[in-house]
């Protein structure tokens, strides 16, 4: 398989984004974090925009981002929680590029989560057992697209170079 674009999918707080900043260092491409993007697009920040435009606005603008990226090539994309989850974002990822989901329980999950919640609109008020509640529901309606990546991670195990033998494997096999 050519592969010229890594797309990294999974719940807020499963480590797209350090794990895509390591892959785009060891294979010398670039890295993009799709928020990032959105954030520099709009000139506000994701929690600007849900606070102010409301989600689906927000959806939309992930949405357009995406598709602005599907472009590129020799790219690391770090996915927004929910990106792979509304329109046809995650078969335009599959279609163009390899698509990697980083799996995590709940629970795991909910540890990493208290730490950065505050900066994730749909997070930041909830309580410790409000937290793990969430996770757990928006991860069973959430799981049944994720799965639909070409490479489903163990992410509790896994570590950059395991990554990077998978991706080559791919490349060499596909
Ligand atoms: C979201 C996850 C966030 C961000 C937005 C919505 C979600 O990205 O796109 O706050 O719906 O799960 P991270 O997964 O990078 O935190």
């Amino acid at each position: 398989m050519d592969i010229k674009r890594i797309f990294l999918i999974g719940f807020m707080g499963s480590g797209k984004t350090t794990l895509g900043r390591n892959l785009a260092n060891s294979m010398k491409w670039r890295f993009i974090d799709l928020d990032h993007y959105v954030e520099q697009k709009a000139g506000i920040s994701v929690s600007d925009i849900f606070v102010t435009r409301g989600e689906s606005e927000f959806r939309e603008l992930e949405r357009n981002a995406l598709g602005e990226l599907l472009m590129l090539e020799n790219v690391v994309v770090s996915t927004g929680g929910g990106t792979p989850c509304f329109f046809d974002n995650l078969e335009r990822m599959n279609q163009s590029g390899l698509t990697i989901y980083l799996k995590l329980p709940a629970e795991v999950l909910k540890v990493r989560l208290e730490h950065g919640k505050l900066s994730r609109p749909l997070v930041a008020q909830k309580s410790a057992i409000e937290l793990l509640h969430y996770i757990k529901e928006k991860l069973a309606e959430r799981s049944v697209y994720y799965e639909k990546s070409m490479i489903v991670a163990d992410a509790e195990v896994l570590s950059t170079e395991d990554y990077l033998a998978i991706i080559k494997t791919t490349q060499l096999l596909g």
